[in-house]
């Protein structure tokens, strides 16, 4: 544990000292991120990392997003809905300002020299290395899953994703160190091995306050607790309505004893840029359903930008399907090239 919270403290610092950078050299930098689609994007996505992504493509960074349609079979057995909620994730990404314009939107199935790099990536790695990723291990376990070969590969498949177009950072959540170290590691090797042909990318760590989901969990739609961006105002009070919370009417932020209330405070803390504590204080003794009404007028005020957007372009299906049409065939050439780079580094142009 000592060792994992130590390694955790380095990458934050080189993520911190990589932040203070890009404001000086943003031309130096290319990002990649991902998301699986496997449903709507919720708030915990957009605080946790979409409002991230905006800010630093409005920078002038080089941005890249991959909507990572292999990896939703990683650890379920059915590609059901996918086709919607790809078209719905790029629908949310545009919403929240993402801008096709600047930021290249792709997915894996339709850059195969992208996935062709796994079979070089994978004689990179042993299966030790692979049987201790934690991440994989903890997915596993919450899915039930067995262990397929494509669960205990896909930090490989990751690295695909990440040095097939020389992305240099990637911004995630702590739960991807591993697949960063793993894909830092393919790098390292295949360069020393064949010839130098990748950088070894910096994970970028969120800055932002990680938004519980509505039960003071960790916001995930597999836990029921979430408020997508998709859902409408009324939906999204009826799920606040719903929120576990306590019999005591004074409320308080004290996310260690009272979860619900304190997710609620989180919420409507975000939302309006105050002090959960503040809206505590306010709120006091009018007990759950006042401070209910606070956090549902709060997100609805504001998401409605967001929805209002979403809502001109959703049944834009041309538009969407362009959007992704142009992403993709923009990531094959890049994938293409990186492809032939690969090729010759190991001596395979006949
Ligand atoms: N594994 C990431 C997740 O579950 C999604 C992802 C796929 C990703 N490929 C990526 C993230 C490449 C960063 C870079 O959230």
């Amino acid at each position: 544990m000592a060792s994992q919270s130590n390694t955790f403290l380095k990458q934050k610092e080189i993520s911190d000292k990589t932040r203070a950078d890009i404001e000086l050299h943003p031309e130096n930098y290319k990002i990649l991120t991902g998301d699986r689609p496997t449903g709507r994007l919720h708030m915990g996505h957009y605080f946790g990392t979409i409002i991230d992504r905006v800010a630093l493509q409005n920078k002038g960074i080089d941005t890249n997003i991959l909507i990572a349609d292999y990896q939703v079979i990683t650890d379920r057995d059915t590609t059901e809905n996918i086709a919607d909620n790809v078209k719905n994730m790029v629908i949310d990404y545009i919403a929240c300002g993402i801008d096709p314009e600047k930021t290249m939107i792709y997915t894996h199935s339709a850059v195969p020299a992208q996935n062709q790099l796994m079979l070089p990536f994978l004689s990179l790695v042993s299966e030790a290395e692979l049987l201790r990723n934690p991440t994989v291990k903890a997915e596993q376990e919450a899915s039930g899953h067995t262990l397929s070969g494509l669960l205990l590969t896909y930090p490989v498949h990751q690295a695909c994703d990440i040095l097939f177009c020389h992305a240099n950072i990637v911004p995630v959540g702590k739960d991807q160190l591993p697949h960063i170290e793993q894909t830092r590691q393919i790098a390292r090797r295949f360069n020393e091995r064949y010839a130098h042909v990748f950088e070894e990318p910096v994970a970028l760590l969120t800055e932002a306050v990680e938004l519980p989901g509505l039960d003071g969990r960790k916001m995930s739609k597999s836990y029921g607790n979430s408020i997508a961006l998709s859902n409408t105002e009324e939906e999204t009070a009826k799920l606040i309505k719903k929120a576990k919370t306590d019999s005591d009417r004074n409320i308080t932020f004290d996310p260690e004893n009272r979860p619900g209330v304190s997710a609620l405070l989180t919420t409507a803390a975000l939302c309006t840029g105050r002090k959960a504590e503040d809206i505590a204080e306010e709120i006091g003794d009018a007990g759950c359903g006042a401070l209910k009404a606070y956090v549902t007028e709060s997100v609805n005020s504001y998401l409605a930008p967001i929805r209002e957007r979403r809502h001109e372009i959703e049944n834009n299906d041309e538009m969407i399907k362009e959007i992704l049409h142009e992403g993709n065939k923009k990531a094959n050439a890049i994938a293409e090239e990186t492809l032939q780079q690969v090729r010759e580094a190991m001596g395979m142009v006949y």
